[in-house]
């Protein structure tokens, strides 16, 4: 998902990819034109805004990051999933992970974003999806969406303040079931004015 956004980020915003491991993130982002990479903290400090995709049974370790990111809008892009046989259920039952991430960040301004877009869609040519935003401040909406216009084909949408980071997050649930059930390799989010 990282690299994925990264690749699309890049054509209009400076990038730097983090990683635990400096060599890691450095040989991921030399296949991306333009794109920097070092460790998590390094590109923490450097950032104006940050994209966590860091799978949720590893969300404590944003903790260590709180230093950097203080003041930063930070966009977290994680779901809490576990599979139960066939299907994905959502793992949390009150409180969301980018609630998690903003109590963690307590300093930070944290929205979700880019939780329904699967990795994939960012290697084709048309990405075409809605990115559900939920932020407590308007400001923090507006500062999320003027980054995710940057990508072609992706349209922000304010859903509200982050106590609905559950409802984008469970939303990531339903279309991984519906695009199993029905077959369909991925679905992304596409909400159609009538
Ligand atoms: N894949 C998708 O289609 C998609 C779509 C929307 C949202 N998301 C969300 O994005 C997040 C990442 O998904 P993904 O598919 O990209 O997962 P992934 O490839 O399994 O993991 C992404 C990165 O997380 C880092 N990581 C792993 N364990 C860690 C730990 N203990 N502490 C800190 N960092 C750790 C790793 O980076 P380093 O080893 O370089 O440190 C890894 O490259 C998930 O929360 C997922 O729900 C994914």
């Amino acid at each position: 998902m990282g690299s994925g956004l990264a690749l699309q980020l890049s054509k209009r915003n400076e990038v730097r990819l983090g990683s635990r491991r400096k060599e890691k993130a450095r040989a991921v982002a030399a296949t991306i034109p333009g794109v920097g990479g070092g460790t998590n903290g390094e590109v923490a400090s450097w950032c104006e805004v940050a994209v966590l995709t860091i799978p949720f049974d590893t969300i404590v370790s944003v903790k260590a990051l709180a230093p950097f990111l203080s003041g930063k809008l930070v966009l977290s892009a994680i779901n809490p999933l576990r599979r139960e046989g066939k299907v994905m259920q959502y793992a949390l039952s009150d409180h969301s992970a980018a609630e998690m991430v903003s109590y963690a960040l307590s300093g930070a301004r944290v929205a979700t974003a880019f939780n329904n877009v699967p990795a994939a869609f960012f290697r084709g040519h048309n990405v075409d999806a809605d990115v559900l935003v939920a932020s407590d401040r308007r400001k923090t909406y507006d500062d999320a969406a003027k980054l995710i216009g940057t990508v072609e084909g992706l349209r922000p949408l304010y859903v509200g303040p982050l106590s609905e980071a559950q409802s984008v997050e469970r939303l990531t649930v339903m279309i991984l079931n519906a695009a199993d059930l029905a077959g369909v390799p991925r679905f992304a989010v596409k909400f159609v004015p009538r």
